[in-house]
């Protein structure tokens, strides 16, 4: 496991994106798997900025709510197509999201499965990480080896997202979310973390037990992940493995 250290959220930006562009200028029908939430946020807007050709990039998102009208701003097909496909320029006909309207959820979370198996699978997959320690809507006591699935939402989840809602009632109970087994067949794993608030559970979950109590600490067992925290986030962490990158002297800068 490589973890970069970088000053701020923005930098967690610039070096997560410098490495998706990397993979993308070398792969150009690369699959990326891209989350929501604020994490991810920064490395959006750093990718656009190197105005790469995504043509033949296809995407999927890690999750979706179960039950919102389509259209609903705060579900992540909107989300993900304010942020991810019209900021980058990729055709929404090659990003997916799981479909939280459908009739038969369970159904369409296979089918979700199957569509990223028939892709070829996803060369680099962009997490966040919950303060519960989830990935994707894995939340604590998901199986390390889950698939693609309809969960309920933690309380603590619901409580964090409902900042986008206009009250937490309104956040949805349910909904569709990759799997960890269906996360750890990523080729490459991209955890970003900023925040002082993410600093005890990047911690636990990087260098404490490999437990369901904290699903993110799966990527312990994967054999190609790279952390990118900014301090804050990385406060609590052992120096061990740990460089700390100035994004200016970096490779994988813009
Ligand atoms: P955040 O959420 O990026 O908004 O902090 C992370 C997550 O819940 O996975």
């Amino acid at each position: 496991m490589e973890i970069f250290v970088v000053p701020d959220a923005a930098a967690t930006g610039t070096v997560a994106a410098g490495i998706l562009a990397a993979v993308v200028r070398s792969k150009p029908d690369a699959v990326l798997g891209v989350a929501t939430g604020g994490s991810p946020l920064p490395v959006y807007a750093a990718l656009a900025r190197h105005r790469l050709d995504m043509s033949g990039v296809r995407a999927f998102a890690l999750d979706e709510y179960v039950g919102l009208p389509s259209g609903h701003p705060q579900s992540y097909a909107e989300v993900v197509r304010r942020e991810v496909t019209e900021r980058l320029g990729l055709d929404p006909a090659r990003v997916s999201v799981p479909d939280g309207g459908a009739l038969d959820p369970q159904q369409a979370a296979a089918d979700y499965d199957a569509a990223i198996s028939r892709a070829g699978g996803i060369d680099v997959q962009l997490l966040g990480i919950g303060h519960n320690g989830h990935i994707a809507f894995n939340e604590p006591g998901s199986a390390l080896d889950s698939r693609t699935r309809v969960e309920n939402l933690a309380d603590r989840t619901r409580e964090a997202n409902a900042r986008y809602f206009a009250s937490p009632e309104d956040v949805p109970a349910q909904c569709i979310t990759q799997g960890l087994g269906t996360i750890m067949e990523a080729r490459h794993l991209l955890l970003v973390a900023h925040g002082a608030d993410k600093a005890d559970i990047l911690a636990a979950a990087l260098q404490g037990c490999l437990t369901a109590d904290c699903p993110a600490s799966v990527l312990q067992r994967h054999p190609h992940v790279t952390v990118v925290a900014d301090e804050a986030a990385a406060a609590n962490l052992r120096p061990g493995g740990v460089v700390a990158v100035r994004v200016e002297d970096t490779a994988v800068g813009v």
